[in-house]
């Protein structure tokens, strides 16, 4: 899904929230949903897909910037990630390195099942981030 809109972080947070709703979660029941903003206001929204096979299920934030990329985007402003937890849903390490090395130093705003809102920068969840940079400069 995707928006022209340049939206503010409540709709960016709501976007998160339809998708949650649509999770297929269905063997942990565990929903979340992540809304990514790119710098042109567009949004791409996703929710957690699970397999039988459980290794294979997929964050929702991960499928968000995976279409959002998919689509030909390449900048990033901020992304909300909801659950329905009383904790709040901070992004597994998997999701922070893809979400770093696709989008940068984003805003990353979460929002739990009481409805209360929390906001980092996302090289504050992934500090000293392995990057292409790195990988690249050990080239000769
Ligand atoms: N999950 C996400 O979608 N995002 C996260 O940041 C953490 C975990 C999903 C994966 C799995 O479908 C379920 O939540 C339980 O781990």
């Amino acid at each position: 899904m995707s928006k022209a809109v340049t939206p503010s972080v409540s709709e960016l947070v709501a976007d998160a929230t339809r998708a949650k709703e649509k999770s297929k979660a269905e063997f942990s029941g565990f929903r979340v949903g992540a809304a990514i903003e790119t710098a042109g206001g567009k949004v791409y929204s996703a929710f957690n897909i699970e397999s039988s096979s459980y290794g294979l299920s997929m964050c929702a934030e991960r499928i968000a910037i995976w279409s959002a990329v998919n689509s030909g985007e390449t900048r990033f402003k901020r992304v909300a990630i909801v659950s329905d937890a009383k904790d709040f849903c901070t992004p597994c390490g998997a999701c922070r390195q893809v979400l770093f090395e696709l989008a940068g130093d984003i805003e990353v705003y979460l929002t739990n099942g009481l409805g209360e809102m929390r906001n980092y920068r996302l090289s504050s969840l992934l500090p000293e981030a392995f990057t292409s940079k790195t990988l690249l400069n050990g080239r000769d």
